[in-house]
């Protein structure tokens, strides 16, 4: 099998899937690069992808919560604006859960499109959810979503994008990924969860639960690294460390390695002193008026925004004007 045989590099792949040879390219370009920084996209394997629903189901994790109250209260109101028989796109999909509240209070549903980068994932999902909507066309796209997609042809497109993913972006790559939303959108709509800025006290906890599950996320990708590509990172020799970073306003978090090691990726090597950093995500945290203007800059009318009253998160319908 692949292991026994030293093929060339130029075979190496032959029979991986794609994303393989991708994460390995940008992993390498992570570990050559100072500061090192790598896409929280990668944090999202099979195992990844389970984690992350653990950490949505947290107590000190209180994003989904709050937009699943949002989405359950203002269902009606806000899939009155999607108008009949719309495709929905769902971006960065998961587990598919949220958009069942959407789907139960839609009058007039069309077709469901869930984007998800996770394939087995999306495909377990998209089945489980065929299974409780049987009258509902569902058509499930396994491709990254921060890419220029090609949806199933519709004269209406109304996207969701929950969840506050968007953050994940920093504000200028935020407004060219909501530009291209807005290309596939048009004559529709996005509707869109966003994390609200708040007491950093607050967002640390949300990013340091004491049950140690986003730890393990963080470091799942390090465990991803070891297995697709042989890395041999020391998992546990790495601190996980998550912070508000107020001048950005964003949680950042790093993986800190406690000692000297090193580590092997695409046949090179790579030295991590004592107390170096991966930069493993940013998670920007907008206020309402921030958000609208953000949106406003790639093309979006900004329409009704539902927020809890706590003031803790946000979600926007951006009208996408013909
Ligand atoms: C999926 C990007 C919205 O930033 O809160 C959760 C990911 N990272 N805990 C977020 C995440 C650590 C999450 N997003």
């Amino acid at each position: 099998m692949r292991a026994t045989l030293p093929l060339p590099a130029s075979e190496r792949h032959l029979g991986v899937p794609p994303e393989t040879t991708e994460f390995e390219r940008e992993m390498m370009a992570a570990l050559s690069a100072h500061p090192r920084s790598i896409s929280p996209k990668y944090f999202y394997d099979t195992a990844g992808s389970r984690l992350f629903d653990r950490i949505c189901d947290l107590p000190e994790y209180y994003p989904t919560r709050t937009e699943f109250g949002l989405l359950a209260r203002h269902g009606r109101e806000m899939t009155a604006l999607f108008g009949r028989g719309a495709d929905l796109v769902e971006f960065g999909a998961g587990s598919v859960t949220k958009v069942r509240l959407l789907l139960d209070a839609w009058e007039h549903p069309g077709r469901f499109i869930p984007v998800d980068i996770s394939a087995d994932h999306l495909h377990e999902s998209a089945a489980l959810l065929h299974r409780d909507y049987p009258h509902l066309q569902v058509l499930p796209l396994a491709a990254d979503f921060t890419r220029p997609l090609t949806l199933p042809p519709h004269p209406r497109r109304v996207g969701f994008f929950p969840g506050s993913s968007i953050g994940n972006l920093g504000p200028v790559d935020a407004v060219r990924f909501l530009r291209q939303a807005f290309q596939a959108l048009q004559g529709g709509g996005l509707l869109i969860g966003v994390d609200l800025v708040k007491d950093p006290a607050r967002l640390h906890l949300a990013y340091n639960d004491s049950a140690g599950v986003t730890a393990a996320f963080n470091r799942n990708l390090l465990v991803r690294a070891n297995r697709e590509l042989g890395a041999g990172f020391d998992v546990e020799a790495f601190d996980h460390y998550a912070f508000y970073e107020p001048m950005h306003q964003r949680v950042e978090m790093h993986l800190v390695s406690r000692r000297a090691q090193t580590v092997s990726v695409g046949g090179r090597l790579f030295e991590f002193a004592e107390g170096e950093s991966l930069h493993t995500e940013n998670s920007h945290k907008y206020t309402v008026d921030g958000f609208r203007q953000l949106a406003c800059r790639a093309g979006f009318l900004p329409g009704p925004v539902w927020v809890d009253p706590e003031h803790l998160f946000s979600v926007h319908w951006l009208a996408a004007p013909a």
